[in-house]
């Protein structure tokens, strides 16, 4: 009997190695190759490339605004852009439980009884527990189909067959291909069927939501790859201890990224806010040590949101510095900047960071919250209950503007914010009446105006 030859597949890139090494050759990713079969070239492979329509002037090209189709979820349909795309193909991923599949379950009821052909396939569930879920949400979708399949080519054909308008994947993971003889999920496996449906979907013009796992690092379980064939990236973010969940776009090929949608997990499945600026301020009667309110924008919106930060004498010869929710990186190179351009140190502390509430900050905007923050936990002083800030630090110790100032200054007043130390180049043309503005060129001189007005 001929031996299987087996080789050695990268999870991360899907480059492949003859043998086993602790790095991939193609993308240098670290502990990524795992043991697999090498697949059998297939006739259909490229069939989509077969398929090319002739050159044509970009100019003779009729565009018409694609029509979109609203998902009944105000919320989602932000984060998508404004609704489904026909023949868009959406990737949501996110830790398992978060609420991926109760999300699609209740946008599909709401098209569906809006008048829109749905399905909703699931290969993690029986229909008889989608069943039970649907009731226990109280949705009414007399009209949904529900179908519990596996097998990417059952799938392919009932797409034909049943012509839905919007289709749902739960998940991309349990799908397979008879095609190809690795398991279900492994990179090949996911791969050809994204690829697969994703060409089928835009032949048929049909909106297909697709479920995608995970991996313990927070990426999308299977090669990037699987990113680039979609064109809408969505992640589920948020604290599964808090009610509150994320929905947010990474890329959007029919919208902007960055957009949030704002959700809450409630006993009925989930419901939108619509007005989520407040949510992730905790809410203390007096204000404590090492808390700064920070004014960011993530896509169109500003949020409010609350960094603490805890300093704590170490015990141990390296200190530990630990940023939930922010990067943990650039609070090492901030303490560098306190440090230098300020004169406080703290090497011989522990530095813990959190972002209230499980959301994530990645805007540079978030700062000079942290440092202010920092400052006031080493001090043992709160910060004004009134004050927000918001001002990227840079290595020299200034403080960089940040991009839609004003709109963030009057999001802050809204909400009832009185004081705000910001970047001198952010300064409003319009003053608002309520709140009084202390612009600041450098770490120190923000320092000084906090300590100033404390
Ligand atoms: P689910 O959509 O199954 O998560 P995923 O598909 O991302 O794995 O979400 C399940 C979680 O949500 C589960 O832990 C229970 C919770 N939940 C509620 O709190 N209320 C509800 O109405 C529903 C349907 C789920
Ligand atoms: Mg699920």
């Amino acid at each position: 009997m001929a031996k299987v030859k087996t080789i050695y597949i990268c999870q991360s890139c899907g480059g492949v190695s003859p043998k086993w090494q602790g790095q991939c050759p193609s993308c240098q990713a670290w502990n990524s190759l795992e043991e697999g079969r090498p697949e059998a070239a297939t006739n259909s492979r490229f069939q989509g490339l077969a398929q090319a329509v002739p050159r044509q002037k970009l100019s003779s090209i009729s565009a018409e605004d694609l029509p979109r189709l609203s998902t009944g979820l105000e919320e989602f349909d932000r984060v998508l852009g404004g609704g489904l795309v026909p023949g868009g193909v959406v990737l949501l991923g996110g830790d398992p439980g978060i609420g991926k599949s109760t999300l699609l379950l209740q946008a599909l009821a709401q098209m569906s009884a809006s008048g829109v052909n749905v399905l909703y396939s699931s290969g993690e569930e029986s229909a008889a527990q989608i069943a039970l879920r649907a009731r226990r949400i109280s949705l009414s979708a007399p009209h949904m189909e529900v179908l519990a399949e596996i097998q990417l080519e059952k799938l392919l054909s009932i797409m034909d067959v049943v012509r839905p308008q919007v289709l749902v994947v739960d998940s991309i993971q349990t799908l397979y291909s008879e095609e190809f003889t690795s398991a279900p999920g492994s990179v090949a496996q996911v791969r050809e069927c994204a690829a697969q449906l994703t060409r089928h979907a835009k032949s048929l013009g049909i909106c297909v939501l697709m479920v995608g796992h995970v991996t313990k690092d927070g990426h999308l379980a299977g090669p990037r790859v699987l990113e680039h064939i979609v064109d809408t990236v969505l992640y589920f973010e948020g604290d599964t201890h808090s009610s509150f969940r994320l929905v947010r776009a990474i890329k959007n090929r029919f919208g902007a990224v960055n957009e949030l949608g704002v959700f809450a997990m409630t006993e009925k499945g989930l419901r939108g806010v619509s007005n989520p600026s407040a949510i992730f301020l905790s809410q203390h009667a007096t204000m404590v040590p090492g808390s700064c309110v920070l004014v960011t924008q993530e896509g169109n919106r500003p949020l409010l949101v609350e960094v603490q930060a805890l300093v704590d004498t170490a015990h141990i010869p390296n200190p530990r510095r630990l940023a939930v929710g922010l990067e943990q990186n650039r609070l090492a190179m901030l303490l560098a900047v306190l440090h230098r351009h300020a004169g406080i140190a703290c090497f011989d502390q522990d530095v813990f960071l959190n972002a209230v509430g499980g959301v994530k900050i990645s805007e540079p905007a978030a700062d000079l919250a942290v440092l202010l923050a920092i400052q006031s936990s080493i001090r043992n002083r709160a910060l004004p209950k009134e004050l927000v800030v918001f001002g990227e630090v840079g290595l020299a110790g200034e403080i960089r503007p940040c991009p839609r100032g004003q709109e963030r200054l009057k999001e802050a007043a809204k909400l009832g914010f009185t004081i705000a130390i910001i970047p001198k180049a952010n300064l409003p043309k319009v003053k608002i009446p309520s709140l009084r503005v202390i612009p600041v060129e450098r770490i120190d001189e923000a320092i000084e105006a906090v300590n100033e007005i404390n």
